[in-house]
């Protein structure tokens, strides 16, 4: 295994760039014994810390502060309750901290919790879309997602509860921290006492500093009686990371996820106590790893030989989520099989290994064929830098790349496109119509999304009922399908559900689709979850399985024991029940009355369709194959293996989303009467295509 790799030839890219030292920087106080000191100690040896009284100057008297510094430095823990030391939490006035990732919402709140000694959900608390961990009256530091912080701006323009509000994770750009910074620029022309802090793990500081500097209009006022300067300021926190040795794989590797695993077990015979951690792209590849690994940790014939092997993917209960933050047991070494969320949301200590392959998982939207899915693909440079840069934490590291080094230098781009220039808008649409943005070409985007990708996303609005021949939204469907907060289309499926009366099941059916999966799958245990699917299986398709299912799951007493018979996740169902809970009240808000429909399928179908008609494809007629187009624009699709459609293959049916390996697979498939389609979408599909659908 060891001839495997080759050292890197040149110098690794880490440590010459430009950010360079900061890897090489050892302070002499790292030590790893950090499980025996304080709290207050552990806090003050972060690097952020040296930063601390600088930070405050520069927030109070600047409108921006960006804080650029090495992921793991303190930035998400510390900055808000240095703000909130400071007083910026007086007055009943709060300090948000945004980030991109639900999970990581969840961790940093408990921690700030723990570290300030207090209950979370109270002085300290997070929200997250249908979970909301804060108190009205005591919650001084919130951590909550830039969506949810987006949904605030619908009652609260101005956001004006917040005195602070701290953008994390800038660099990863999502589309929600795009369309945040947009709107918050707008927001502190009306509020110059608004303070941002824009935070991140490598930026083009300038360029974010040039997006906020709004100059000319306040110069007059800047700087005295408490009106802070509006250019921004910027402060780099030094990191204090070890060298880390990197390698590249001389051949390309057929199989990352093999690859990844004897790279894991080769380190843990070849190389000192240490743990590792394994950049996979989602929960699918993650999951087979971890059993390979198990296996192949048996097989040596030693079966506890010291590994503990820990999935860490967004969705995970929170036991799993702080078996991840726990320290290792001694003798063991610890093993963690990420998504890219360990890259710099999240810190884990005691990483020394890191495994990099190469691939994350990553939404890619086509505006011509207007097909979004999600796509295994190669990082940037960046973020290869990013992981490898997470193995130096506690003492000089080694990064096992699964790449070779031309390709690193050659093939991946130094930096991602952010988020919205790849991305279906619709959703994005609809949030800035509600907060009354009008003209969203002229917004003021840190990134402008591409003008066809609009145009699709209007015109789907349109069709949707959303928005009207100006482009705005309309009342009250419009509003109402702004105000629930999921997909456009599943919302409209929810306001179609109520005329055809079954708002019970269509909530079901949207609470469902809108977690991950609610099959336990288990590798090399396929047929055992097929046949248990089948237990369930509708012939109309998914949509209806998961009735079947939510149905069965309510008749055993939601008992946890049903479900492990029938392979169905309990934890994913009891996330369902309370989802479902949720969009009950959001439903009964919005004027919707909550029906079942007993057992009258087809109008749960023609809800389905009247959300989702843009998916719908017919079967291709000779195909034995079971290939079907779509019908908007005459794609390839075949419906996914997990679907209990597959190989049934009606002849028209409506996905409910794409995810594209060899090919472009439709998840979640109901089958429907073309019919239908003319119904709910009269103006949505051309006359020629029009012409194919039979009526
Ligand atoms: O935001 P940044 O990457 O700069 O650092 P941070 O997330 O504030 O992490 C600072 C320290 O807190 C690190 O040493 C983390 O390991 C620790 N931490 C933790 O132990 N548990 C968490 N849930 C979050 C952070
Ligand atoms: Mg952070």
């Amino acid at each position: 295994m060891a001839q495997f790799w080759k050292p890197g030839t040149e110098r690794p890219p880490l440590l010459d760039d430009e950010e360079g030292g900061i890897l090489l920087y050892s302070a002499s106080s790292a030590s790893s014994g950090y499980g025996f000191v304080s709290i207050e100690k552990q806090r003050q040896r972060l690097p952020v810390f040296k930063y601390r009284t600088s930070i405050l100057y520069l927030v109070e008297t600047h409108a921006t502060t960006i804080i650029v510094g090495e992921t793991g430095s303190g930035k998400t823990t510390q900055i808000p309750q240095y703000l909130k030391e400071a007083g910026w939490a007086d007055g009943g006035r709060v300090i948000a901290c945004t980030q991109p990732r639900r999970l990581a919402v969840q961790a940093v709140a408990s921690r700030v919790a723990e570290e300030m000694g207090v209950k979370l959900g109270e002085e300290v608390g997070y929200t997250i879309r249908f979970e909301d961990l804060t108190d009205r009256d005591l919650t001084r530091i919130k951590f909550l997602t830039d969506g949810v912080l987006l949904r605030e701006m619908m009652d609260d323009p101005l956001l004006t509860k917040y005195s602070v509000i701290m953008v994390d994770e800038a660099h990863e750009r999502s589309i929600s921290t795009d369309i945040l910074l947009g709107l918050l620029k707008k927001i502190q022309r009306r509020r110059p006492e608004l303070r941002l802090v824009i935070a991140s793990a490598t930026i083009e500081a300038k360029s974010m500093a040039a997006f906020f500097h709004t100059s000319k209009k306040h110069r007059g006022l800047e700087g005295g009686d408490g009106v802070p300067k509006t250019e921004p300021a910027i402060l780099s926190v030094e990191g204090r990371g070890f060298n880390v040795q990197i390698f590249y794989v001389e051949e390309p590797v057929p199989d990352y996820i093999q690859a990844a695993v004897s790279t894991v077990m080769s380190i843990h015979d070849q190389e000192p106590m240490g743990d590792i951690l394994v950049f996979l792209t989602g929960q699918d590849d993650i999951e087979a790893a971890v059993r390979l690994l198990t296996e192949e940790a048996q097989n040596n014939g030693k079966p506890s030989s010291g590994l503990v092997v820990l999935p860490l993917y967004s969705g995970l209960s929170r036991a799993e989520q702080d078996l991840i933050f726990s320290p290792t047991p001694r003798g063991k070494r610890k093993v963690v099989i990420s998504t890219n969320i360990a890259e710099t949301s999240l810190t884990l200590e005691g990483v020394v290994y890191v495994v990099d392959s190469g691939f994350s998982k990553q939404r890619f939207y086509n505006p011509i064929s207007d097909i979004e899915n999600l796509v295994v693909a190669p990082i940037s440079k960046a973020s290869a830098r990013q992981r490898a840069g997470r193995a130096g934490r506690v003492r000089p590291g080694k990064c096992y790349r699964l790449y070779s080094e031309e390709h690193f230098v050659k093939e991946m781009s130094a930096e991602g496109i952010p988020e919205i220039q790849r991305s279906n808008l619709v959703s994005c649409v609809i949030q800035l119509k509600a907060l009354g943005i009008d003209n969203i070409l002229g917004f003021d985007w840190p990134a402008s999304p591409s003008p066809e990708a609009m145009i699709r996303a209007l015109e789907v609005l349109y069709s949707l009922g959303v928005l009207d021949d100006d482009a705005k939204l309309t009342s009250p469907t419009g509003f109402q399908v702004a105000e629930i907060p999921l997909d456009p289309m599943i919302s409209k499926m929810i306001l179609a559900s109520n005329q055809l009366g079954c708002s019970e099941e269509i909530i079901t059916i949207a609470a469902i689709l809108s977690i991950q999966s609610i099959w336990f799958s288990v590798r090399g245990q396929q047929k055992e979850l097929d046949e248990a699917k089948l237990r369930f299986a509708a012939a109309e398709g998914d949509h209806v399985t998961f009735l079947n299912v939510y149905k069965g799951f309510l008749q055993s007493g939601k008992s946890s024991k049903w479900c492990h018979k029938n392979f169905v996740n309990y934890h994913a169902m009891r996330k369902v029940i309370e989802i479902r809970e949720q969009l009950r009240r959001i439903a009964q808000r919005i004027g919707i009355v909550v029906k079942s429909c007993e057992s009258d399928m087809q109008v749960v179908r023609k809800a389905v369709t009247a959300g989702f008609f843009a998916n719908a494809c017919n079967l291709e007629a000779f195909s034995h194959s079971g290939m079907y187009k779509t019908v908007r624009s005459s794609q390839e699709v075949y419906i996914h293996p997990s679907s209990v459609l597959f190989r049934v293959n009606p002849k028209w049916v409506i996905y409910h989303s794409l995810v594209s390996t060899d090919r472009q697979y439709m998840r979640n498939v109901i089958s429907i009467d073309p019919s239908w389609l003319i119904e709910a979408a009269p103006h949505f599909y051309q006359h020629q295509r029009l012409n194919s659908i039979p009526h």
